[in-house]
């Protein structure tokens, strides 16, 4: 732990700073940085070794480029999961993060991940078709079934049927247990976790875990038994993929990649989905010249012509901005003694790129709580200003596919249906678990059905 002396911050006992990260997390480190500047250190107890928050982009840019031998996430930086398992990307550290980096990104990436535009496109249109003319509903589960079947089918390359059904079961029980607080609670301190039987928090999930798993390897296997050379979902890829030494990734590094996507990839793109739609239909102004760009490239039209469109590229900015769905990204330890700014940082310590303060500086962002997606437009940001994806070693993997589905979904969404909030009210960012998401899932009224360059519905939900 460090012996110089570590950036400035609150100097209220460890378990009032944990309890105001855990309760009030966007307020507590605005008024931290208020007080304390862009670098400053929260105590969290015994349990952590001290975490220094940056939002100062000069440091975020010497984290992002710093060699990892010396700075890296994974788990001694302690991000493991029980879940996504010790062959998790995210858990990962040195050669091993490098190699299974390489052998996940193409899939993700490129011509390959063009070819799930007709897929994204069939499950928004399916998921969709179900909301009705004069019906009110919430917005986020509707997204959330959208990106769970697109991992499910893109990623796990799963057909419907009785093995897709049961996993998509296990699953959502998995990722929505009952008593949230309870998980988040077991998943900081592992001292809690106890296996009191089938009935306890703990001994459920471990049977669902089971379960799951089961029914991922017997997919692994299948498809060993079977090899089907003309497949393009990612787990096929995987497996067909050969590292420098050409050897293909285990069943073990197979489950807990999958897992880690699903996990990484499900519930992020569905909460932005849903920041979006909020924005997209608390503004009138912002649906209209959307719609004005969607309406130009005509019916059906081609998934990339979508992707490029640069109006929709700056609203799906700005609703990354304002509400990063990850506030932080993961935590670096210090390896070896860096030097940041001022700063000399001893081994053990912990460094946070903090995204949502990063993303509220008001040199960079005037008015930053205010959604204006032509800040994009007018001007470009380093990837140490703007970094809804974090940077760097551990820059998402899935950032181009989430930006791919959001665009895909929220075309479709808006190129069938006009809808209006169901009430003006301003919708507040609320923790659930890691994410930040809407309050409420943002409630949602289907006016009608959208036809194309038509005058556009006068919504009521007009200030902004
Ligand atoms: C809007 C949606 C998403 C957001 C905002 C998001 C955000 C992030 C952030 C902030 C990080 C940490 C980066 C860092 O600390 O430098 C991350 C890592 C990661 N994300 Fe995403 N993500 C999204 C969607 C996805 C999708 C769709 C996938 C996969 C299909 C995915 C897979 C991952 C993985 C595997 C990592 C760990 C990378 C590593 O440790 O090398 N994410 N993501």
């Amino acid at each position: 732990m460090s012996a110089l002396k570590l950036p400035n911050g609150p100097q209220t006992h460890p378990w009032v700073q944990m309890y105001q990260w855990l309760t009030n997390p966007l307020e507590y480190i605005e008024a931290c940085a208020k007080r304390y500047g862009d670098i400053f250190t929260l105590n969290l107890g015994q349990n952590f070794a001290p975490q220094v928050f940056i939002s100062n982009p000069q440091a975020i840019q010497q984290i992002f480029t710093t060699d990892p031998k010396q700075l890296d996430s994974g788990e001694p930086a302690g991000i493991k999961s029980p879940l996504l398992g010790r062959q998790s990307l995210l858990a990962l550290e040195g050669k091993p993060h490098q190699r299974q980096r390489k052998l996940l990104t193409p899939p993700l990436h490129g011509e390959r991940m063009l070819a799930y535009g007709e897929l994204i496109r069939k499950i928004t249109e399916q998921v969709i078709s179900q909301w009705q003319i004069g019906e009110t509903f919430t917005v986020l589960p509707s997204m959330q079934a959208i990106s769970f079947q697109v991992i499910l089918k893109a990623v796990f390359g799963l057909e419907d049927g009785p093995r897709y059904e049961k996993l998509k079961e296990l699953l959502i029980a998995i990722l929505n247990p009952k008593f949230p607080i309870i998980r988040t609670i077991l998943l900081i301190f592992p001292s809690l976790r106890q296996d009191l039987g089938a009935w306890s928090h703990w001994g459920k999930y471990l049977r669902l875990r089971q379960q799951i798993d089961q029914l991922i390897y017997a997919e692994i296997s299948d498809r060993k038994a079977q090899p089907d050379s003309s497949r393009t979902d990612i787990l096929s890829l995987m497996m067909a993929a050969r590292d420098e030494a050409g050897e293909p990734m285990t069943d073990l590094e197979l489950r807990d990649e999958l897992m880690t996507l699903l996990v990484a990839g499900h519930e992020t793109t569905a909460t932005s989905l849903s920041w979006a739609l909020y924005w997209i239909h608390h503004l009138p102004q912002v649906r209209e010249k959307l719609l004005q760009e969607l309406d130009k490239l005509g019916e059906q039209p081609d998934p990339n012509a979508i992707f490029r469109l640069p109006y929709l590229n700056a609203v799906c900015s700005e609703t990354l901005r304002l509400y990063p769905v990850a506030i932080s990204g993961l935590s670096r330890l210090v390896k070896s003694p860096l030097q940041i700014g001022e700063y000399k940082f001893e081994p053990g310590t912990l460094l946070i790129p903090s995204i949502y303060l990063t993303h509220h500086r008001e040199d960079l962002y005037p008015e930053s709580k205010q959604f204006k997606p032509e800040r994009f437009l007018e001007r470009q940001f380093s990837p140490y200003e703007y970094l809804p994806f974090g940077g760097g070693n551990r820059r998402c993997i899935g950032m181009a596919f989430a930006l791919f589905e959001m665009k895909l979904v929220l075309a479709t969404v808006l190129s069938h249906w006009q809808m209006e909030l169901a009430d003006n009210k301003p919708v507040q960012a609320v923790r659930k678990g890691l994410l930040f998401s809407p309050a409420g899932g943002v409630r949602m009224v289907v006016k009608g059905r959208h036809l194309q360059n038509q005058p556009i519905l006068q919504t009521s939900s007009s200030s902004v």
